[in-house]
């Protein structure tokens, strides 16, 4: 990929990232190579009460990003439009992967244009080989022993470790005849 970015808008991708995943790593990299400036904007206070604290998700976006030289990490709560005006981006970036995306994402960014008319989203669509991935699937894989050697870089699976212990004990399911 060229270092060069290709136009002087700054872009704001906002999202829970908890944990941040291979999928959204490879929309920053896509967005780094048209805009300026993308600024990945975690959320604070999540509706869904998320599995890491939003200094453990802030610092995973952080490394895993670090190679990305115009991208920047921050924490924002409240209105997602109100962030961004305070940034001056005028530029929302969103991912999407499956159809199933799309009704959400649709009704977000008709939402988000009636609170700030002034602010565009813009989709960028999945590479396919990240379309089956979402925050929430590696975080089950993992607690039960799966590899998500290929879904999170390593520095996340690390920090994952910190707080989701993996399937504590595979010999009992070895152990375990269901159908006896
Ligand atoms: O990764 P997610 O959970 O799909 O991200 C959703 C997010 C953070 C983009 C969205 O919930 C959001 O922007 N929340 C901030 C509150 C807001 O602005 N709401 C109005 C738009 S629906």
């Amino acid at each position: 990929m060229s270092s060069k970015p290709k136009s002087n808008v700054s872009a704001v991708y906002p999202g829970s990232f908890d944990p941040i995943t291979n999928g959204h790593i490879c929309i920053v990299q896509r967005a780094a190579e048209v805009f300026e400036e993308v600024i990945v904007a975690v959320l604070m206070n999540v509706q869904k009460k998320p599995t890491f604290s939003v200094e453990v998700r802030l610092r995973m976006a952080e490394e895993a990003l670090a190679d990305v030289k115009n991208a920047r990490v921050c924490a924002f709560s409240g209105l997602l439009v109100n962030f961004m005006h305070s940034r001056n981006s005028k530029v929302i970036i969103r991912g999407l992967r499956a159809m199933s995306d799309f009704e959400y994402e649709f009704q977000m960014a008709l939402m988000n244009r009636q609170l700030a008319p002034d602010i565009e989203t813009f989709f960028i669509v999945t590479e396919p080989q990240y379309s089956y991935l979402s925050s929430s699937a590696v975080k089950n894989v993992f607690q039960f022993g799966g590899d998500i050697s290929s879904m999170v870089p390593e520095c996340v699976r690390n920090m994952m470790r910190g707080k989701l212990p993996e399937y504590p004990n595979k010999t009992i399911e070895n152990k375990t005849k269901p159908f006896e």
